[in-house]
């Protein structure tokens, strides 16, 4: 049965998920959901549809979800996923990029197993690294994306100071790679666990592009403090106002 939240085009590559993945994604995404309240509950129903649906993680609802809303990807466009594993983004982009398009993900841990859609590609490495921009322009082919993608979280620790702080270096580690992984025009769609740094730069970001809105997900665990910024119409490495529209409404 496929997902209430859209229709992905073809579940052709999404054989039932194997033992392996799913014990590790259930073994990591407690800690990484920025989820505030309780236990992790491998019942829970986006998890348990996942299962049955073939998708690497529940994170796939998130993003047709933000999908269905924003409509943000097409047939044959090129994406970067930042903070991919274990890969549900990835499969959801690459059902709706199709043979066409092509889906880059990054993230420290390795996508395994290897995800058999041909047009996508998952880098094992960190958004930090300093060759990070060269490996996905080459894996794009060398042309900055068209979108680009960021589910990724820190490792929380429940220590709110120390957990803010990795949340604000993330968010600056993406910030960082915008001006070469998306090109002029381009779109973003980006987590952000709340707290005062991580608005900071959420209004930075915002200048960086047309406009922009803030999204919740359904398929967000109740009592997350996880948001999406959906911000459209990047203006490029030149910043604020170099094509002369003027800066974006908070969304
Ligand atoms: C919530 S998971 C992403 C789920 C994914 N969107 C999906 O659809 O399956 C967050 C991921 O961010 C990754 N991550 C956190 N910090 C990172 C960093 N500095 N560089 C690369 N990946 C990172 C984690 O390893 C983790 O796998």
């Amino acid at each position: 049965m496929r997902s209430s939240a859209s229709a992905p085009p073809s579940p052709a590559s999404r054989p039932p998920i194997s033992r392996g993945s799913r014990g590790r994604h259930e073994g990591r995404s407690g800690g990484r959901s920025g989820s505030s309240g309780g236990r992790y509950d491998r019942k829970d129903h986006f998890h348990q549809q996942a299962k049955r649906e073939g998708y690497r993680s529940r994170a796939a609802y998130k993003l047709l979800d933000l999908q269905k809303q924003h409509a943000l990807l097409r047939p044959g466009l090129a994406v970067v996923d930042l903070g991919c594993w274990p890969g549900g983004f990835l499969q959801v982009a690459a059902e709706i990029v199709g043979e066409r398009g092509r889906v880059v993900g990054v993230d420290l841990a390795a996508v395994d197993p290897v995800l058999p859609n041909a047009n996508v590609i998952a880098i094992q490495g960190g958004l930090e690294a300093p060759d990070i921009c060269e490996r996905v322009l080459e894996a794009l082919g060398g042309r900055p994306a068209d979108v680009v993608l960021c589910d990724a979280a820190p490792k929380l620790t429940g220590a709110r100071d120390v957990d803010r702080a990795a949340e604000e270096r993330l968010l600056e580690a993406v910030e960082a790679l915008l001006p070469r992984l998306l090109r002029p025009g381009g779109d973003l769609v980006l987590k952000i666990l709340e707290g005062p740094e991580a608005q900071q730069i959420d209004r930075r970001l915002r200048a960086a592009f047309a406009r922009a809105k803030t999204a919740k997900s359904k398929a967000t665990r109740k009592g997350s403090t996880e948001r999406y910024l959906v911000a459209r119409g990047y203006r490029g490495a030149a910043g604020p106002g170099a094509d002369g529209s003027p800066d974006a409404p908070a969304g």
